[in-house]
């Protein structure tokens, strides 16, 4: 059975009108646009069955009703949550492909037996509370809940207040951690959100690694002063450090060995943020990646450490934060494996690829076997409005997604 073009074109332009105001996709974790977008997949979901179950964690899980709950599924699914500004497909593609995958095993009138359920993640992106893919690592236990009493968003709201006050009941946190044995596998389609499968002309790329990511927040607190009065070798100026520091960071990433090791900085916060004043306090981030765990670990030390000594020289202060850290994994040969011979049987050309984006299959890994369906991304743009992804290439994909899953299930 092949997916249908209408129905994935259909889901994703309704999902998508659940956005705030500014360009391209505005949709935070937990706020009405992303509760909007959960409804609209849990419409979808009843519509043929399934039911939904909220985890302790601020996760949604659908099964088909009557299913076992306790018995391992093959899971699919990923992310509604956007960064702010973003695009149309980055994590809804992957959710309306599991979703279509489920409409399909209603259709065939199979009868699996092996449970299938759908799994949204939230605060993929950490675009509010600031992590990394959140709500998977909260479902696998690699965060407490203490440490998400912890992670607040900017006006201070916890990432346990904000789920408490959408009606999640968080008191079953420890239960609702998934453990090895607990899923039978899980699959994510996502847009491949860089150039390689357009350029080559490849409709569909299965993902053998995928990055590692460490996330700082570095905090240069100099000296406040007067921009006209104060000489130049007098001036202990926060932001003239972080732009060194910024600079070096650069140059570092891309001087490493390996090809595969990127490095940016994509927030800056300078105060007083005032012409006429030297700036006395300035926070940047630091998102470092690799596929190569001892090489991210190493480089994420020589940055800090040039980040300190460059602090130490200007003789200012300089506290660093680690915010996220989900180390590279290979993805297993069994998922893998189903997807391609998924490839095959239907016709379908497909690469083999690492992925250098984050994604909530990486945390799965750690606890069951994960298998990845890129489809291209049209110019290669992603988190910015101009993302793009044709619909057909789309449904090849949840095609492949489903003849897999299909296999596994029955
Ligand atoms: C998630 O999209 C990430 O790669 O940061
Ligand atoms: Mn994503
Ligand atoms: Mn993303």
């Amino acid at each position: 059975m092949q997916a249908s073009v209408d129905r994935i074109r259909r889901d994703i332009d309704r999902i998508n009108q659940y956005t705030g105001p500014g360009l391209g996709i505005n949709r935070l974790s937990f706020t009405p646009e992303h509760q909007g977008a959960v409804d609209y997949v849990r419409k979808q979901l009843e519509a043929i069955d399934y039911e939904m179950r909220v985890t302790a964690h601020g996760n949604y899980r659908f099964r088909r009703k009557g299913d076992d709950w306790s018995q391992p599924a093959v899971t699919s699914g990923s992310h509604l949550d956007a960064v702010p500004e973003g695009g149309r497909f980055d994590g809804v593609a992957g959710v309306v492909a599991a979703v279509e995958v489920a409409r399909l095993l209603a259709e065939s009138g199979d009868k699996p037996s092996v449970p299938y359920e759908i799994i949204v993640f939230s605060e993929e992106e950490g675009s509010r509370f600031g992590g990394v893919l959140t709500g998977s690592k909260a479902m696998i236990g690699s965060l407490t809940k203490k440490d998400l009493v912890q992670m607040q968003d900017q006006t201070g709201i916890s990432y346990i207040e904000a789920i408490e006050n959408i009606g999640v009941n968080t008191s079953d946190w420890d239960k609702a951690v998934i453990h090895p044995g607990d899923i039978n596998a899980y699959f994510e389609l996502h847009i491949e959100q860089s150039l390689v499968l357009e350029t080559k002309g490849i409709p569909v790329g299965i993902v053998t690694d995928i990055t590692g990511i460490r996330i700082y927040r570095i905090t240069y607190q100099g000296v406040p002063n007067h921009a006209g009065a104060t000489p130049m070798p007098l001036r202990e100026d926060s932001l003239a450090a972080a732009a060194e520091a910024i600079q070096a960071i650069e140059s570092l990433a891309q001087g490493a060995s390996g090809g595969t090791m990127v490095g940016t900085v994509g927030i800056i916060e300078n105060e007083p943020n005032v012409s006429n004043v030297i700036p006395g306090r300035t926070h940047f981030s630091l998102d470092l990646r690799d596929i190569d765990r001892e090489c991210l670990v190493n480089m994420s030390e020589t940055i800090i450490s040039q980040v300190k000594d460059i602090a130490t020289r200007r003789g200012i202060n300089c506290t660093i934060k680690m915010t996220a850290d989900a180390p590279p994994v290979s993805l297993s040969n069994r998922a893998r494996q189903a997807l391609l011979d998924a490839t095959k049987e239907l016709g379908i050309k497909a690469l083999e690829m690492p992925s250098g984006a984050g994604h909530d299959a990486q945390e799965m890994a750690r606890v069951t076997d994960v298998g990845m369906i890129f489809v291209p991304s049209i110019g290669g743009r992603s988190h910015c409005p101009e993302e793009e992804s044709r619909f057909t290439d789309i449904a090849h994909g949840t095609s492949v997604l489903y003849s897999a899953i299909r296999k596994l299930c029955l």
